[in-house]
């Protein structure tokens, strides 16, 4: 996600903008940029890569002013290149912006005929834009303002300055967050707590299509619309490193709680309800290169692999195509039968692990179309292969993967979507269902999330345990080995994911009182099988903690432990069960004392063989 920091007041903003900048290091960048007003003038500094690169530019040539925005930035469209990076500017209007806009191609088309020229491939030049054009027509830097943002669609999150108003600064946000710090006649705005603690600890939290102007030392709220308002501030007594993880005790279970706004990110702008169909903006490959396709040929690593199983189960049921599902590094040693009517998807949140990047390489060689699903926009494999889904999760900060996992789930179901309708497998009016159950997703994730406490408490009933079994059939058997790798590496305690038809050829020779059996029951059509599989469990002392539908008494009757998930869609259930998956061991970690965002002997990304 990208960072803002804004400063006015009586103090040289510089040095606090690149402060500020540097306490939203965490969130995770790959470009930086600041703006000044000075003199009635509009002065920028940009750079591709770390802060320290811009701090070497405002050390050249130092900047003055005691208005200043500032931004980290998290490419979503666009690469990451100075060109790119925020500040952006169009005639006296400056402003930079988190968040993605759905409708910005639309208005610069519109834009364009107005004799807008664009030097990004931004979303946010645009807003520049669009403000620049009202003030052309008239409106002062506030109304247009206020005229422009009436016409995003998406989230954004923005902080402005206009050459034409050197003493006033203007925030503003819709979807995404922005807070602003209240000083003595001295303001900050940004994305998160951590840059303001220092200099206030009096904060309000801007709630959507709220703004905030700046001038003359004072600060005056009110709706984008213009409806004035009174904001009481908080006093915010969070130490900064508290801060950093929003109030989370790690950033794993902070970005186990933002799965829902991580899928609202990555379907934004990609459901196209008019036209029936799904927009993958990057895919490379156009509906006669996708007709083409006979076979689909999944590479991946660790629960990126995992979720390539989940998407085997999506696509040869929905797209009617025959899918494999490799591990990258086995895949790359063993000789692939694959050739141009090959589709090969390669799944990785970093874009960078080695034995995945080098399948994409064999795949190429034996030409094969490739295309990823990938995270970290610009990355070796989303660079490497022809086409890419990025999953707007934002930066993965815990080493054990949550967001970006289910993010990729998504990914893997627009695909199916999209292949579903080139190949005609997916009918008109099955795509509009279909749509229904995405948009329907975060709320039913909200309500998986409630599960925290019971997952803690099931975790301190088996914390002694010394292995676990997590078992599931069908599209659920790959959650089954994920619930099972988040336990096995986040609790350093052993456990095996198996599909629970597998019970009778040899793991049920484990099954004892001391051995928790994980069974994932929910009412689909394998459920009356996977009752009878838990049944055996039971049968033999086996200590059941069950996750099935809500209102399912009988399966509570039989299970030694619960928890409940909403009813849904059984294309969507991979993703709802997760949840908590990853609770549970986040929970056992934490009450094992373990490094929870950095487990022993793990990488974020495994770069080398
Ligand atoms: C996930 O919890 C693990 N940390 C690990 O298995 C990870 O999924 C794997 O290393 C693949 O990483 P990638 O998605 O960045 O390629």
């Amino acid at each position: 996600m990208c960072g803002i920091v804004g400063y006015i007041g009586q103090q040289p903003a510089p040095p606090i903008i690149l402060e500020g900048l540097q306490k939203l290091e965490y969130r995770g960048y790959d470009s930086a940029g600041i703006c000044t007003i000075d003199g009635g003038q509009a002065h920028i500094r940009r750079s591709k890569g770390k802060l320290v690169n811009l701090a070497r530019l405002l050390a050249a040539v130092p900047m003055q002013g005691s208005v200043a925005i500032g931004h980290t930035r998290w490419a979503t469209h666009g690469k990451p290149t100075e060109t790119n990076a925020h500040p952006h500017k169009a005639g006296p209007v400056v402003l930079v912006h988190n968040g993605i806009i759905e409708n910005y191609l639309t208005l610069k088309k519109d834009l364009h005929c107005n004799n807008h020229n664009f030097k990004s491939d931004t979303d946010t030049e645009v807003i520049a834009h669009l403000i620049e054009h009202e003030m052309v027509r008239g409106s002062g830097f506030e109304e247009a303002v206020r005229a422009a943002l009436q016409e995003l669609k998406g989230a954004y999150a923005v902080c402005l300055v206009s050459e034409t108003e050197p003493g006033m600064m203007i925030a503003a946000k819709h979807g995404s967050p922005l807070v602003v710090g209240l000083g003595d006649r001295e303001f900050m705005v940004a994305s998160d707590i951590p840059p303001i603690l220092p200099h206030t600890r009096e904060m309000v939290f801007l709630e959507d299509d709220e703004m905030v102007v700046f001038k003359d030392g004072s600060a005056r709220f009110s709706t984008v619309s213009g409806d004035s308002l009174t904001k009481i501030a908080r006093h915010i007594d969070w130490s900064p490193l508290l801060a950093e993880k929003d109030g989370y005790r790690h950033f794993m279970l902070k970005e186990i709680f933002e799965q829902p706004r991580t899928v609202q990110d990555t379907l934004a702008g990609r459901l196209l309800e008019d036209e029936e169909d799904v927009c993958l903006e990057d895919l490379g490959l156009n509906d006669s290169e996708l007709a083409q396709v006979r076979r689909i040929c999944i590479v991946a690593c660790g629960t990126s692999w995992h979720s390539g199983l989940v998407g085997k189960y999506l696509l040869e049921e929905h797209c009617r195509l025959p899918v494999e599902v490799d591990i990258a590094s086995e895949f790359r040693y063993r000789n692939p039968v694959i050739g141009p009517e090959t589709l090969l998807i390669a799944i990785s949140q970093s874009g960078e692990t080695a034995d995945t990047l080098a399948a994409v390489r064999e795949a190429t060689i034996r030409g094969a179309r490739t295309i990823s699903i990938c995270n970290v926009i610009d990355s070796s494999i989303a660079r490497e292969t022809e086409g890419v889904i990025y999953t707007h999760a934002g930066p993965e900060i815990g080493v054990a993967s949550t967001k970006a996992f289910v993010t990729q789930l998504v990914a893997l179901y627009l695909l199916m979507l999209r292949l579903g309708r080139v190949g005609g497998s997916i009918t008109l009016e099955r795509m509009l269902p279909h749509f229904a159950t995405l948009l329907h997703l975060p709320a039913l994730m909200e309500r998986a999330l409630r599960l925290d406490s019971a997952a803690e408490s099931i975790a301190r009933r088996y914390q002694h345990a010394g292995d676990f079994l997590y078992l599931g059939r069908g599209i659920n058997y790959p959650i089954a080995l994920e619930g099972a790798l988040k336990m096995k590496e986040l609790s350093y305690i052993h456990a095996e994911g198996y599909p629970a038809g597998e019970m009778k050829h040899g793991p049920i020779a484990l099954i004892d009182e001391n051995l928790p059996v994980v069974v994932l029951a929910l009412k689909d059509r394998h459920y009356q099988k996977v009752i009878s599989n838990m049944e055996e469990v039971i049968a033999r002392g086996g200590r059941v903690i069950a996750i099935c539908t809500e209102g399912d008494n009988e399966v509570a009757l039989k299970a030694e432990s619960v928890m409940y998930l909403p009813e849904c869609s059984e294309w969507i259930a991979p993703i709802l069960l997760s949840i908590p998956l990853q609770l549970l061991a986040y929970h056992m970690s934490s009450i094992k004392g373990n490094d929870v965002d950095q487990p022993r002997n793990l990488a974020k990304s495994v770069t080398v063989e």
